[in-house]
């Protein structure tokens, strides 16, 4: 679970402040509580929580070894389904997003997951094009699926 700047490791407890930190930062997100966190990571096999470490993504700035991103997700044997990525604003489009998704990919087909689902905001315009590099299609809508402030999903997968 390596690129050439970014490692991904799975979280552990010590990791859920600055997972939280990361998800705070963009206020658009679905905000978990800490013990919502911890029981996704103790949830047993179905859930897995990664993290992405930068490999001196910006040199003397910071330390290497620091999260610089995180996702979440749920896999059977036929669909996994992504509860939350995100990647700290610094680091946007530096290739964070795309190592997590790759480990997503690699971590749901080992488990045997036919089919990638998530649930996105319709103004989540970024996010969207992220998910569409990655292959996903948008195959429904989900109406007044998010509050704070009330909108729309739209429900993107794609073939494992
Ligand atoms: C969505 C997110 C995880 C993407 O992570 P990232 O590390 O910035 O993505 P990458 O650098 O790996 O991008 C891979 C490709 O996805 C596409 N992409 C990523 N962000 C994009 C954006 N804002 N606008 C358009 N295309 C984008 C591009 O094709 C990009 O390749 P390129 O940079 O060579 O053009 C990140 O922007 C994020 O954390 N957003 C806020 C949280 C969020 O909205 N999460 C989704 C909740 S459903």
């Amino acid at each position: 679970m390596k690129t050439s700047s970014v490692t991904v490791r799975f979280a552990d407890r010590q990791d859920m402040d600055r997972i939280i930190e990361i998800e705070r930062s963009w206020v658009h997100l679905s905000h978990w509580s800490l013990d919502a966190y911890r029981r996704l990571l103790n949830e047993g096999s179905l859930t897995t929580s990664l993290v992405a470490e930068s490999e001196g993504l910006d040199p003397g700035a910071r330390p290497s070894g620091r999260i610089v991103g995180f996702v979440i997700f749920h896999a059977t044997e036929s669909t996994a389904e992504i509860y939350n990525i995100a990647v700290e604003r610094g680091h946007a489009r530096l290739g964070v997003g795309s190592a997590l998704m790759r480990s997503v990919i690699e971590r749901a087909r080992d488990d045997g997951s036919r089919k990638l689902t998530l649930e996105v905001r319709k103004s989540n315009t970024g996010a969207i094009r992220f998910y569409q590099a990655f292959g996903f299609a948008i195959t429904g809508e989900r109406p007044r699926y998010y509050s704070n402030p009330v909108e729309d999903a739209y429900l993107m997968e794609r073939d494992l």
